[in-house]
C-alpha cells in the first residue's frame, strides 16, 4: 500500500461500517427477540436447543403470536444496511483501488502471501510478547488477515441475517432450520466481537507507538 493509505471509497465505507456495525452489535445484545413459544409436548424431550440469545427475553404465551419489539425492528433495519455496506466492500475488492483488492485481505491464499505471513510472524512475535507492534512498513500481512476475517465474518452474519429477515416468524414457532441459522448467526457474532476487540486494541497500540495508522483510513484525508 502507498504512503497515502486506503482509497477514498474504502475510507468512507470504513467509517460507515464501523458506526453501523458497532451500533448493531450493541442493539443485538440489548434487544428483546419476539418469538412464539413452542407448545410444550405432553411427552418426550425436544432435542433441538433454541438459539441461546432468544431464551428468557420474552414472556409470550406458548403457541400465541407475538409483537415485534422496537429493538428487533432497529436490528433488522441496521442489519440490512450493514449487509449492503459489506456487499459494496466486496464489490470494491474486485477493483485495484489502493488497499481494496481481495488479495490484500487473504494473504494466506497465495504462496507468496503465506511466505510473507510466516516471515512476519517469525520476526515480530518477540515484540508482540512485549506489547510492541511493528510499523506497517515492516509488513502488514497479519493485520490484513484480521481485516479479511472481519469482512468474512460480516459476510456470513449478513447472509444468515438476511435469511432470518425473511424466515423469522412471529406467528409460529421457528422451524429447526431457522433455529440452526439463528444459532450460526449468533456464534459468528461472538467470533466477530473477538476480532473487532483485537482490531481496536491493535489500532490503539499502533497509535500509542506513534505509527499514526488512523491517517491511512480516516475519511477526511
Ligand atoms: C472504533 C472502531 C474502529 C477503529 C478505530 C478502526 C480503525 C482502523 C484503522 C486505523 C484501520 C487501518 C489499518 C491500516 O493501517 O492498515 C482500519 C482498517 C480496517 N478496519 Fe477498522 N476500525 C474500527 C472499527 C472497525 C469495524 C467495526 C470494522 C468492521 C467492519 C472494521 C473493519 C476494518 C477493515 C476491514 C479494515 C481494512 C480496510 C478495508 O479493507 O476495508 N473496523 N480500521
Amino acid at each position: 500500500m502507498t504512503e497515502q493509505g486506503y482509497a477514498k471509497p474504502i475510507r468512507l465505507l470504513h467509517s460507515l461500517l464501523a458506526l453501523c456495525m458497532l451500533t448493531q452489535l450493541a442493539v443485538g445484545e440489548l434487544m428483546d427477540v419476539p418469538e412464539v413459544e413452542k407448545v410444550p409436548a405432553a411427552t418426550g424431550i425436544s432435542w433441538i436447543t433454541p438459539a441461546y440469545a432468544h431464551e428468557g427475553h420474552h414472556h409470550a404465551i406458548p403457541g400465541m403470536p407475538v409483537e415485534e419489539t422496537l429493538g428487533f425492528e432497529v436490528h433488522q433495519f441496521l442489519g440490512l444496511t450493514v449487509a449492503a455496506l459489506i456487499l459494496i466492500r466486496l464489490m470494491l475488492a474486485m477493483t485495484s483501488l489502493p488497499g481494496a483488492n481481495w488479495r490484500e485481505l487473504v494473504p494466506w491464499a497465495s504462496a507468496a502471501g503465506r511466505k510473507q505471513l510466516g516471515e512476519e510472524i517469525k520476526t515480530q512475535i518477540a515484540g508482540w510478547k512485549q506489547g510492541k507492534l511493528a510499523p506497517p512498513e515492516d509488513g502488514e500481512a497479519v493485520a490484513r488477515c484480521v481485516h479479511g476475517l472481519i469482512l468474512l465474518a460480516g459476510t456470513v452474519i449478513g447472509i444468515t441475517g438476511t435469511i432470518l429477515f425473511f424466515g423469522w416468524s412471529t406467528t409460529a414457532p421457528q422451524t429447526d432450520i431457522i433455529e440452526l441459522v439463528a444459532s450460526t448467526h449468533e456464534v459468528i457474532v461472538g467470533g466477530l466481537e473477538a476480532l473487532l476487540g483485537a482490531h481496536v486494541l491493535a489500532v490503539v497500540m499502533h497509535q500509542h507507538q506513534g505509527h499514526n495508522i488512523i491517517a491511512r483510513i480516516k475519511p477526511t484525508a
